[in-house]
């Protein structure tokens, strides 16, 4: 268990922040909105409440509500931390976010008990995932460290690539968003609009020394780097004959750089009272026999290299905008545990970062 030591000095600086508490001046903050703090801090924005409950009532990081805190203090943990937190910079978090982030924790009262952790892993895992789990990787990423493993796909990631992912985060995926979409601005510190915001901070590697870092991508490796496959349905069109769905299959990662995949089977669930009325798209299969849920629209693709798509279409009896959804699959690369994109209703969504 030589990567014992190193989680453990990881864990250690633990107390030192817990001192600080004790060390930190009772001064509440009166200049920061505690409603933008609140907004700031919610679920899917910044991932502070992956960690510390999405109350800030602590979970796997400690508990944050009605504990008085000041600004420096917590200025401090989320620039500058000491144990296990990453480092959030301009890109992640602004000063006034610090600021209103810090009067929303004091506007709640103290916090009743710490949530469960959002992530477990088994204890019995690979090495990998417990250096992840440990370090709290796993708290943002889940147990199969699943963005990680596709943000790889993307470009062909290698260890260098992982390396600068974790201790340059915030300046390497901005790079890679604009690779990924020109339409997406390299400019610092933080452009408006969705792409707005890096979410994940810097990590250092005195605390994250290389060689954990060496582990976790030994580890993201044997479960298999995935690819970056799309499928996104457009609203039904009404016509003579029915109503027709277009389908875009496209293989999202970086042209020459990221992965191909082969063998892909893309697969529509026929709602229930609904029948196939034609089709197009020459991998068109044919109709197959689903699970418990009925009949599938299945086209077969034999290679998607990165920047490929192809478009299909589907018409249907009736609309079924609501419910029509489906699968993408691929033989290779293989991928141990099974890789399933998910085609979603054609719903119209806000556009926001992969993450
Ligand atoms: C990966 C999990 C994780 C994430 C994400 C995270 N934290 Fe933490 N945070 C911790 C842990 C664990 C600690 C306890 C000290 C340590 O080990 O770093 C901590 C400590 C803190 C402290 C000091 C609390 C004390 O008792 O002194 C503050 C303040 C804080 N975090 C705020 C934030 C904010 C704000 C964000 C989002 C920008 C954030 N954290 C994101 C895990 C996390
Ligand atoms: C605060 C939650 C959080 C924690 C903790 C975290 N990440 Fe991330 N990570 C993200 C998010 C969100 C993204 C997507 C890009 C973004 O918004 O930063 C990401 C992106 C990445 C990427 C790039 C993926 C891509 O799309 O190219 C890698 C690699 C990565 N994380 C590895 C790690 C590792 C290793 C750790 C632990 C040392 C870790 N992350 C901890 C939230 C987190």
């Amino acid at each position: 268990m030589r990567i014992a030591f190193a989680v453990v000095s990881v864990v250690l600086a633990l107390p030192l922040t817990q001192s600080r508490v004790a060390a930190q001046s009772n001064q509440a903050t009166s200049s920061g909105d505690p409603g933008a703090g609140a907004s700031t801090y919610a679920f899917g924005n910044t991932s502070c409440s992956n960690c510390h409950g999405r109350q800030a009532e602590g979970a796997w990081g400690p508990a944050l509500a009605g504990r008085n805190l000041t600004v420096e203090h917590v200025r401090q943990a989320v620039r500058d931390p000491v144990g296990r937190m990453a480092s959030f910079n301009e890109h992640n978090v602004t000063e006034q976010e610090i600021v209103d982030m810090t009067a929303y924790f004091n506007s709640l009262p103290p916090s009743p008990g710490p949530s469960p952790w959002r992530v477990e892993w088994p204890a019995d895992g690979p090495q990998g995932q417990q250096v992840a789990g440990v370090i709290g990787c796993l708290q943002c990423h889940g147990a199969a460290i699943s963005t990680p493993r596709h943000g790889a796909g993307e470009v062909g990631g290698d260890f260098e690539w992982f390396k600068r992912m974790v201790y340059e985060h915030t300046t390497t995926q901005r790079a890679q968003w604009s690779q990924l979409d020109p339409n997406v601005p390299s400019s610092t510190p933080r452009p408006a609009g969705p792409w707005g915001r890096v979410r994940m901070g810097n990590y250092d590697s005195d605390r994250v020394p290389e060689s954990l870092l060496q582990q976790i991508w030994t580890w993201m490796n044997d479960l298999g780097i995935t690819v970056p496959l799309v499928g996104r349905l457009t609203p039904g069109k009404a016509g003579d004959d029915g109503v027709t769905y277009e389908l875009n299959v496209s293989n999202g990662a970086v042209r020459d750089k990221g992965l191909t995949a082969e063998d892909v089977t893309i697969a529509l669930a026929v709602p229930a009272g609904a029948s196939v009325v034609s089709t197009t798209g020459t991998a068109y299969a044919g109709i197959r026999q689903g699970d418990a849920n009925g009949d599938l629209a299945v086209w077969e693709v034999s290679r998607l290299a990165p920047g490929d798509s192809q478009r299909f279409t589907i018409t249907l009896s009736r609309a079924a905008d609501e419910e029509l959804r489906g699968t993408i699959e691929y033989v290779k690369p293989e991928i141990p545990g099974g890789d399933v994109i998910n085609i979603r209703p054609p719903v119209r969504r806000e556009g926001r970062p992969p993450g």
